[in-house]
C-alpha cells in the first residue's frame, strides 16, 4: 500500500532528516514507527501524503508513483488517506458534525449520504450523543475521536496517526489506540508515529520500525523488552522498482 525506495530528505538548516529510506507497508497492515522527537517521523508522513517532495528516491502510495502525480491529483491521493495529528487540528467554533462533514462536502458528498456517512462515523468513534457539541467543549480524547470520525469519513484505505496521543491522558490514549485497532480490522492500512513507549507496547501493531538517523530499523517487543531484528533483504523491492522507473 506504501512503498518507498531509497528515499532521501533533508532541510537546509538541519542537513538530512531521511537517508536512502526504504520501506513497504502491505495492504492491511498496522505498523508503528517509533524514534526520539526530531528523528523525521513527521517528515516521513508528509512525504506519504505529498506534503513534501523527498530529495531522492521513489514513493509509491496506493498503486500511484507520487514523482508522476500532478498537482492537480493530490486532493484524490488524499482522499485516500486519513490523517490525525497530535493537535487534533480541528476547526475552531464549529461542531462536532461541522467538523466531520466538511471533508465530505469537498468530496461533493451532500444531503441523505453525507447526513448517514457522519453518523455512521460519529457511531464508530463513540460520539453520536454529541453531534451538536463545540469542538471546545470537548475533552482531549473527544476531540481526537472528532479528528479520528473526520479522518475516517470519506472512507480512505490508509490512515496515518502522527503523535495522536501527545496530548491525551491515559484512559484517552487506550481509547483513541482501540479505535486505531479497529480501523485495522475494518481493513484500513494504519501507520502510527511515536516516541512513547507505552503507546508502541499497548498498541496491536503488526511491526514496530525504529526510525533513527533516518532510516528505519525492525525492532520486535517481547514481554515488554526490545528485541533487535535485523531487516530482512527485500529483494522485490528492487524488483518492482525497476517497473517503476
Ligand atoms: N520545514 C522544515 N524546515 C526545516 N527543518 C525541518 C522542517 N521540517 C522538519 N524539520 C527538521 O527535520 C527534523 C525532523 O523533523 P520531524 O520529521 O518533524 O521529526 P519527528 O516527527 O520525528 O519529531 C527535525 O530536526 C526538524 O527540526
Ligand atoms: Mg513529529
Amino acid at each position: 500500500m506504501i512503498r518507498l525506495f531509497g528515499v532521501s530528505k533533508g532541510y537546509p538548516s538541519r542537513g538530512p532528516v531521511l537517508r536512502r529510506l526504504d520501506l513497504h507497508v502491505a495492504r492491511g497492515e498496522y505498523l508503528i514507527i517509533c524514534g526520539a522527537s526530531g528523528a523525521g517521523k513527521t517528515t516521513l508522513m508528509r512525504i506519504v501524503t505529498a506534503a513534501e517532495r523527498p530529495d531522492a528516491g521513489q514513493v509509491m502510495v496506493a498503486g500511484r508513483n507520487l514523482a508522476k502525480l500532478k498537482r492537480s491529483a493530490i486532493p484524490y491521493l488524499r482522499r485516500n488517506i486519513g490523517v490525525i495529528f497530535q493537535d487534533f487540528k480541528l476547526l475552531g467554533g464549529s461542531t462536532v458534525t461541522e467538523n466531520v462533514a466538511l471533508p465530505l462536502r469537498i468530496c461533493g458528498i451532500h444531503g441523505r449520504t453525507l447526513r448517514d456517512r457522519v453518523e455512521e462515523v460519529l457511531e464508530l468513534v463513540g460520539l453520536e450523543d454529541k453531534p451538536f457539541a463545540r469542538c471546545e467543549e470537548l475533552s482531549g480524547g473527544e476531540q481526537q475521536r472528532v479528528a479520528l470520525a473526520r479522518a475516517l469519513a470519506s472512507e480512505p484505505v490508509i490512515l496515518l496517526a502522527d503523535e495522536p496521543t501527545g496530548n491525551l491522558d491515559p484512559e484517552a490514549t487506550a481509547q483513541v489506540l482501540g479505535l486505531l485497532d479497529l480501523a485495522r480490522d475494518r481493513g484500513l492500512t494504519v501507520v502510527l508515529a511515536t516516541h512513547d513507549p507505552q503507546v508502541i507496547g499497548a498498541g496491536q501493531a503488526d511491526r514496530v520500525l525504529e526510525m533513527t538517523e533516518g532510516k528505519l530499523e525492525t525492532r520486535a517487543l517481547r514481554s515488554g523488552v526490545w528485541l533487535e531484528r535485523p531487516e530482512e533483504p527485500d529483494t522485490r523491492g528492487e524488483r518492482e522498482m525497476s517497473l517503476i522507473l
